[in-house]
Formats: C-alpha cells, sequence, structure tokens
C-alpha cells in the first residue's frame, strides 16, 4: 500500500472515532494498532480485496452492498475502519491472526441481514470503543451438491436463494430446511439456527448439518473432528459472532415430493380474518408435519400462506377436515417443483422465474426494526379484535408474521443445539416494521409502533424468559458490558442470554471460554466466556 493513503486513512480514522465516541479520545497506540494492522493484511491478502475509508466510493459501495437495514448506515452508527472482500480461505485465517495480533476485532457478513445490523456496524461504540474491521464472505459462495448422498458442501457466503436453486438443479426430489428470504446468508442463518417452510417435517438448518469449517481464534481451519463435539453443538444455532468464523457447512438434504402444493388465500377484517387467526393457532401447530401455513398480517388483511408435501387434492381433504372455515378450493392451488415453492415464499408470486432465487439485489432497500415473541397458548379472540383495532388500524402499522412450530420440532430436545425453542410453542409471533423514508419523524413513529405492540402482547406471549430465536435480533433486549477484558457473562445472562437461549446459555459461555478465553469475537449480543468462579463445577 502506497504511503499517501495510509496516511490519509489515519486522520480520517482518527476524525471518525473522536467525533462518534464522545470523551473518549482513541490513544495513539491503537492509532498506530490499525495501521499496523492493515499492513499485516497487505502481507497476505492483495489490495484489491481491502478497503479502507481512504478510498469512499469503493468502501461505501461495498460496504452497503449488503447492509440489509438502512438505520445501520445512518451518521450515528460506526463503521469499519476496513472491508476484507475474502476469496481465499487462507484471506479469513490472516485476517483473524492479524486481528488478533493488532486488536483490531473482526466481524463476519455473509448476507448482511442481521436485523441489527451487527455485522457490519456497531452502535454502542460510546461504551467500547472498540475499532473494527468487516470479513465480507459474499464471494466465498461455492456450492456442491451430491443428489446421490443426499448432501452439499455449502460455503457461508452462499445465499438460500443459490443453495436452494443449486439443490433444484441437482434433483427435484431433494429440499433443504431453511428460511424464506432468498438474500439471507448461509453463515449467519445457519449458525442462529435456520427456521422455515420444513421446520415442522425436517427441523431448522441447524438439525441437518453434518460437518463445518471453522477458523477459530488464533487463525487455524478446523473441521468437525478436529474442533470437536462442544464447538460443533454451539455453531449450530449459537449465534455466528461468537466462537470462530464458520467458512463452510456440510449438510443434510432431505427427501421431497417432485411435486408439492402452495397456496395464498388472503382474508380481510370483513371476511373474518380474525376468526380465522384465531382458529390457525389452535391447528396449524398440530397439523400433519407435511403441511405448513403460516400467516402474514399486512396492510389490514390476513395472508394464509401454504406448503404442502403432496398434492393439491389431499391438501383440500385436509384442509376441508382441518380448517373449513378458510374456504380453500383447488382453484387455490399451485402445483409446483419444491424449488419453485421457495420462489413463492421468497417472492409471495409462483410466476416469478427460478433465477431470481440467484439475484443478491432481489430485495428492496429499507429501515428496518422486528421484535418477536414465542407464543405458547392460543390468544383469545377478543384479544385479536382489540389489537386489530388498536394496532393494525393505525397507518404506521407494520407486518405481523406467524410461523408455526410443532411437528419435528416438537420432538427435539430443547439441548440438542443451542436453539431451545422446542416443544411447548405453538408459535413464532413477528412485529416486522419497515419503511423507506429517511428521518427521525419517521423512524420514531415506526420503531414506537413495534415496541408499543410488543409491550401489549406481553400477557399472551412466553414468559419467565419471553422467549426469542436468536436469528430475529433485538438489541432493545440489552447489550453486552465489559467486566475487566471480556464481556460479562451474568449482565449478558439477565438482559439477553436467557431469552435466546435459555438453559444451554452456560453451555455456549462454557464452550466460548474453551475456544475464545480472550474474547475476541465478540459484539454486542456475543457469548461472554464464563467467569473464573463459575468453571469450578
Ligand atoms: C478433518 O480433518 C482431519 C485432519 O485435521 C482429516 O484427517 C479428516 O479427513 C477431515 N475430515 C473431513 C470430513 O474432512
Ligand atoms: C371489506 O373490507 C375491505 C377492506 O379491508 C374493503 O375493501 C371491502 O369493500 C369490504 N367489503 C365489504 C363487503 O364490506
Ligand atoms: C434483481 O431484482 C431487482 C429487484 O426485483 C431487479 O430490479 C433487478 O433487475 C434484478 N436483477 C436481475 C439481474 O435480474
Ligand atoms: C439520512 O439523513 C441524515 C441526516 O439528515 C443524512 O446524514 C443521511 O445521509 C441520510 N441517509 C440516507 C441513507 O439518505
Amino acid at each position: 500500500m502506497a504511503r499517501t493513503p495510509r496516511t490519509t486513512i489515519l486522520h480520517h480514522l482518527v476524525l471518525t472515532l473522536c467525533i462518534l465516541s464522545g470523551q473518549n479520545t482513541p490513544s495513539l497506540a491503537s492509532t498506530a494498532a490499525i495501521d499496523e494492522f492493515l499492513g499485516c493484511l497487505s502481507a497476505d491478502i492483495p489490495s484489491r480485496l481491502i478497503q479502507t475509508p481512504a478510498t469512499p466510493s469503493s468502501y461505501s459501495a461495498l460496504l452497503l452492498s449488503t447492509a440489509r437495514n438502512l438505520r445501520y448506515i445512518l451518521p450515528d452508527t460506526s463503521k469499519p475502519l476496513g472491508i476484507i472482500a475474502a476469496t481465499e480461505h487462507a484471506h479469513v485465517q490472516t485476517t483473524v491472526r492479524c486481528g488478533r495480533r493488532h486488536g483490531v476485532r473482526v466481524r463476519v457478513r455473509s448476507g448482511g441481514h442481521d436485523y441489527e445490523g451487527l455485522s457490519y456496524a456497531s452502535v454502542h461504540l460510546h461504551k467500547h470503543n472498540e475499532p473494527f474491521a468487516v470479513l465480507d464472505l459474499a464471494t466465498l459462495r461455492a456450492i456442491h451438491v451430491d443428489p446421490a448422498r443426499a448432501e452439499a458442501w455449502v460455503e457461508s457466503g452462499a445465499t438460500l436463494g443459490e443453495l436452494y436453486y443449486a439443490v433444484g438443479a441437482a434433483s427435484r426430489s431433494l429440499g433443504f430446511p431453511a428460511g424464506s428470504c432468498p438474500t439471507v446468508g448461509i453463515g449467519g442463518h445457519l449458525s442462529g439456527g435456520g427456521f422455515g417452510s420444513l421446520a415442522r417435517k425436517y427441523g431448522l438448518s441447524a438439525d441437518n448439518v453434518l460437518d463445518a469449517l471453522v477458523v477459530d481464534a488464533d487463525g487455524r481451519l478446523m473441521n468437525r473432528s478436529s474442533m470437536g463435539e462442544d464447538l460443533f453443538w454451539a455453531i449450530r444455532g449459537g449465534g455466528g459472532e461468537s466462537f470462530g468464523v464458520v467458512l463452510s457447512w456440510k449438510v443434510r438434504l432431505v427427501p421431497v415430493p417432485e411435486t408439492v402444493t402452495v397456496f395464498s388465500i388472503v382474508r380481510s377484517r370483513n371476511q373474518s380474518a380474525i376468526e380465522l387467526i384465531t382458529k390457525w393457532q389452535e391447528m396449524a401447530p398440530v397439523s400433519p408435519q407435511e403441511l405448513y401455513l403460516r400467516v402474514l398480517v399486512l396492510n389490514q388483511q390476513a395472508n394464509f400462506q401454504a406448503l404442502f408435501l403432496g398434492r393439491c387434492g389431499d391438501l383440500r381433504r385436509l384442509m376441508q377436515d382441518r380448517f373449513p372455515e378458510l374456504g380453500m378450493t383447488e382453484q387455490n392451488c399451485r402445483e409446483v417443483s419444491w424449488v419453485q415453492s421457495t420462489v413463492f415464499f421468497g417472492f409471495s408470486a409462483t410466476s416469478i422465474p427460478l433465477v431470481q432465487l440467484l439475484n443478491r439485489s432481489s430485495n428492496p432497500r429499507y429501515y428496518l426494526k422486528v421484535k418477536s415473541d414465542h407464543v405458547q397458548e392460543p390468544i383469545p379472540r377478543d384479544v385479536w379484535e382489540s389489537i386489530w383495532t388498536a394496532w393494525l388500524e393505525k397507518p404506521e402499522a407494520a407486518l405481523l408474521m406467524l410461523d408455526p412450530y410443532g411437528g419435528l420440532m416438537s420432538s427435539i430436545s430443547p439441548s440438542e443445539t443451542p436453539f431451545p425453542h422446542r416443544q411447548g410453542n405453538l408459535y413464532q409471533l413477528q412485529y416486522y416494521s419497515f419503511w423507506y423514508e429517511n428521518g427521525t419523524a419517521v423512524a420514531e413513529k415506526r420503531m414506537s409502533w413495534v415496541r408499543g405492540l410488543h409491550k401489549e402482547m406481553e400477557p399472551y406471549v412466553s414468559k419467565n424468559p419471553r422467549a426469542v430465536y436468536v436469528n430475529y435480533r433485538d438489541l432493545d433486549l440489552g447489550t453486552n458490558e465489559l467486566d475487566g477484558d471480556v464481556t460479562s457473562y451474568e449482565k449478558a445472562r439477565v438482559s439477553w442470554g436467557d431469552k435466546y437461549f435459555k438453559g444451554n446459555f452456560k453451555r455456549l459461555a462454557a464452550v466460548k471460554t474453551m475456544v475464545d478465553p480472550h474474547d475476541f469475537f465478540r459484539n454486542e449480543q456475543s457469548i461472554p466466556p464464563l467467569p473464573a468462579a463459575k468453571m469450578i463445577p
């Protein structure tokens, strides 16, 4: 790297950090460390793969390429001091080693869909004042499908849509259980769990992971046999930020019929939407595993969307038997391949061509705030009535998503993976607010809608803890605080740890203690190491 740009970077960084951090002026040592970090990278990584604020247009283009929540590119969020667009596994190892050596933390981004932007932004510099770099894995996206063994290796930077497309191209009778948004990255999705339309039949993505390649905090590359079963357990649901960088995943593909059926039925309030939602709560979580029936409530309409692993005629009989009130007929059905069903859930239409699954810019850019709950008892009809009137009819009302559990989800033990939300949960409820206008007034209105409704729902959802799926990240639950040089276990446990992980939190912290005792991989909600006292049995 030439001398002049380096100097410019330093000036820029000093200025940026001073403005953002208020009274905490960074020491000269940390500025020098950043310089040394960048120098360390450049020994092994071509400079065209490293973007810093010294070249604002290419830095900004890479930063924004998958910054999926516009709230976290506003001026009050701190930006990475550099972004490394790794194209080889060795680049990841080098970045981790250089970061360790020079005290620069590394955040890892696959698809950039963390609801709170933690893969590319930091909102708590005022507490931690820690410079960080982003390791962008978007180019590490190879997918190898082995249809004969019903397995695939998929790199973390691939998207769900790319994996679905590759599986569909290899076989019409194989699928993979994962989420509905095609641009979500494999890395974050699988390491947080991975809920989707096949979960009732086959569990989460994480329940179908067979092996993985991980770079640990010392920059070593390990697979399942060399990492050991504790770390292999932790990366399948413990979140993508705490233990290392997962480069690649070996997954089990699952059998699906060559023809599956989808439908979308929309009902407004004057078409019994509220009665139907009330009934849905008792029906969807206990229906046969072949049926996934979710509800999206948007614009004062309830949209019932189904995936059925079978033909239309059988689905119609099932619906007639279990949910006749919905009035589903054969005209509502679309019989498609499984991969085409992923297009239906991704884009709410079956007519969109399969190649759109490969489009990394298919989802619009917006500001986002999401909160979520687990529902364990059906919510009474009169509660839905009053929520509908008081909240859903407001102009700033957002999207509600009701996603059924049950089926295999209920028979997997809550400690099998770090994802603890198994038996006893009827469905997940997301309050998903998105908006396109920049400005604090709009943002405050949208955010207070989400927070207000979430508060209102407290009596009707899971308690002690009020449980949340880690991939629906919510910084309102609380953020890490330091206890000496590492993040505090107790603070994390009571604020967000129990809510995301329940009884698995302590084991996650024990794994953290084993693989990253110095807490190199950390962010606002990373797993802390156990305090020394807790390690004595
Ligand atoms: C895992 O790595 C070990 C060496 O570290 C190697 O012997 C083994 O074949 C690898 N396993 C797989 C499944 O790649
Ligand atoms: C039902 O409500 C929708 C708006 O949600 C409205 O467009 C429609 O006209 C109403 N239909 C009847 C019969 O009232
Ligand atoms: C990707 O999707 C966006 C949004 O739908 C669209 O504007 C764009 O043309 C698509 N790109 C390609 C290559 O199809
Ligand atoms: C939003 O507004 C702020 C302050 O008015 C401005 O600095 C920022 O660049 C705007 N962001 C976008 C994405 O337009």
